[in-house]
């Protein structure tokens, strides 16, 4: 049976594209049961239309509060029994429902190497501080801002002439190639979460 994988999108959807593309070929051996986001209209919403994928909206100005928000999230995720859940360029934290329900399979991709350069502007922060390598962070979602257990990360070089959207389309490069590489491996399997450290076979 191939693994089940539900994608939190907010934009574009890039990235949920090559998990799309991958899981398109039967020995990846990992479906993309569903496709969620915080809003309508979104390239990435479109993406999984066209792939055949289900979709569903979740928006917080739908809901009473954040905390009804984050059960509704968590319910509309659990309806498709997901086995993982990648947040990938979706722009809200989740909240103690949603992690009480899937914390330990629940991966956000950052465009940063963490714990360097957490938040909304990975790129953007890294440029402003003069690094030369930056990356981008695949890591299990806890509690706080982008500081979860790290499972994977890829370098990529700052140039010189970069400006903030040149190095993000870079990193995004990366971060496709290690988002379908490790999410299909912790899916086929297996990944161990000891402490802080993540290993896989
Ligand atoms: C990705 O670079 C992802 O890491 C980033 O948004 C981009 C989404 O691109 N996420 C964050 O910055 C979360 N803090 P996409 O919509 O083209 O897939």
């Amino acid at each position: 049976m191939p693994a089940r994988l539900v994608v939190l999108v907010s934009g574009t959807g890039s990235t949920l594209q090559a998990l799309l593309d991958a899981a398109a070929d039967p020995s990846y051996g990992v479906v993309v049961v569903a496709v969620g986001a915080d809003r309508d209209g979104c390239e990435g919403l479109r993406r999984a239309e066209r792939a055949g994928v289900p979709t569903f909206v979740c928006r917080v100005a739908d809901h009473r509060d954040r905390a009804a928000w984050d059960r509704a999230l968590a319910e509309e995720c659990t309806a498709f029994g997901p086995d993982l859940v990648v947040s990938a360029g979706f722009m809200r934290l989740a909240g103690p429902a949603f992690l009480d329900r899937f914390g330990g399979r629940f991966v956000n991709s950052h465009p940063a190497l963490l714990p360097s350069f957490p938040g909304m502007h990975g790129p953007r922060d890294a440029l402003a501080h003069g690094v030369k390598v930056s990356g981008c962070t695949l890591f299990l979602v806890d509690a706080g801002v982008d500081t979860g257990p790290i499972v994977a990360q890829r370098a990529v070089d700052v140039n010189d002439d970069d400006d903030e959207q040149s190095l993000h389309e870079r990193i995004k490069l990366a971060e496709r190639l290690m988002l379908v590489d490790v999410v299909g491996r912790m899916l086929r399997e297996g990944y161990c979460v000891t402490g802080r450290k993540v290993t896989m076979p």
